[in-house]
């Protein structure tokens, strides 16, 4: 099921180069001579039906939660070795073959009704990712979750100060976003972490060079902050999962956390972690200046790719753009 690639452009970005000899793996499903071989054993059922990319910072473990507590969707079980993402498309995990990667999903009790999914999100800027994704799962749908991008490079940054990275303890994010050629190379690594996945036009120009638009939704990750409700909506509706499920009676405003949480019986709420919603004082001024000049042209290129797509414009978008004309 491997098809051996023997001349690959360099992308775009120029950034990556594919050894010749990489595998690509495919559904041993989708073609008769290798299902013929393909153990009687085995099962092509176990692969996600839909994926959220990301990109960090986003909203993706609130997205991944809210999906869970649909009764017909389920999520890959979590890795054992890092109790986190599964990490496929994206790292040398791939080269473990795609028995490794069924072995996170369940058997479904009900291949059409039910819902597999998995989120990692560093897919989204992956430079391999969509390639070897549509490769495996052609009909999978792919969620992508896109905040105003200053204010994923000022989450990533207080994600890395959380986490003790030097870098961004010893500098302001101002001073991290602006450093120039002669900064040290932790500095600029740190930059390029916080602004690259920001650049969404370009990451979803690369999905869209491997999956049809019809199979991609942009979710809106400060609405999926502020009325989970209605983005679960609009994500049931485009995944075509049933039953309808109503998210006002599952989720509840948890206000010491200051996000939606989920209800649990007798109307507590059950909150993601301290990791997710941080504390921190608000972006300077002249920083989000800055950053709203940075991320202007791909902010108006992405609008026009979403407007010719048909997708939902996020209100940050908007707002964005209409900001500092
Ligand atoms: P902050 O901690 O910077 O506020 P991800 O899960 O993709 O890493 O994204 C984390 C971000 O999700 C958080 O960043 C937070 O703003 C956002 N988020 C959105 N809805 C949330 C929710 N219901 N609970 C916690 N965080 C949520």
């Amino acid at each position: 099921f491997m098809t051996h690639l023997s001349n690959y452009g360099n992308d775009r970005l120029g950034l990556y180069t594919l050894n010749p000899w990489d595998p690509l793996w495919q559904n041993p499903c989708h073609d008769k001579r290798h299902k013929d071989i393909w153990s009687k054993e085995k099962t092509c059922d176990r692969l996600p039906k839909f994926l959220v990319i990301g990109p960090q910072k986003t909203g993706t473990t609130a997205l991944h939660s809210f999906l869970t507590l649909h009764p017909a969707i389920t999520s890959s079980f979590p890795n054992p070795n890092t109790f986190e993402e599964v990490q496929f498309f994206n790292s040398p995990n791939y080269h473990r073959g795609i028995d490794w990667y069924m072995d996170f999903f369940p058997f479904p009790s009900n291949v059409s009704t039910d819902f597999i999914f998995e989120k990692s999100a560093n897919y989204f800027d992956s430079e391999s990712t969509p390639r070897r994704a549509s490769a495996l799962l052609p009909r999978a749908k792919i969620l992508a979750v896109l905040i105003n991008p200053a204010d994923r490079a000022y989450s990533w940054y207080q994600h890395q100060r959380s986490h003790m990275d030097p870098a961004a303890l010893n500098h302001t994010f101002h001073q991290v976003v602006t450093a120039g050629p002669s900064s040290s190379p932790e500095l600029l690594a740190l930059r390029r972490r916080s602004l690259a996945p920001g650049a969404y036009v370009t990451h979803l120009e690369r999905w869209l060079r491997h999956y049809p638009p019809s199979q991609l939704l942009v979710v809106d990750g400060a609405l999926l902050r502020s009325n989970p409700t209605a983005v679960m909506d609009g994500v049931q509706k485009f995944l075509g999962v049933t039953p309808h499920f109503n998210y006002t009676q599952a989720l509840i405003y948890d206000e010491s956390k200051g996000f939606w949480c989920q209800k649990l019986d007798g109307g507590r709420a059950k909150c993601l972690g301290k990791s997710k919603g941080r504390k921190y004082p608000d972006m300077a001024p002249e920083t989000r200046a800055y950053l709203t000049g940075y991320f202007r042209e791909l902010n108006m290129d992405l609008l026009r790719l979403l407007s010719r797509l048909g997708q939902a414009l996020p209100g940050w978008l908007r707002e964005e753009l209409q900001s500092g004309r």
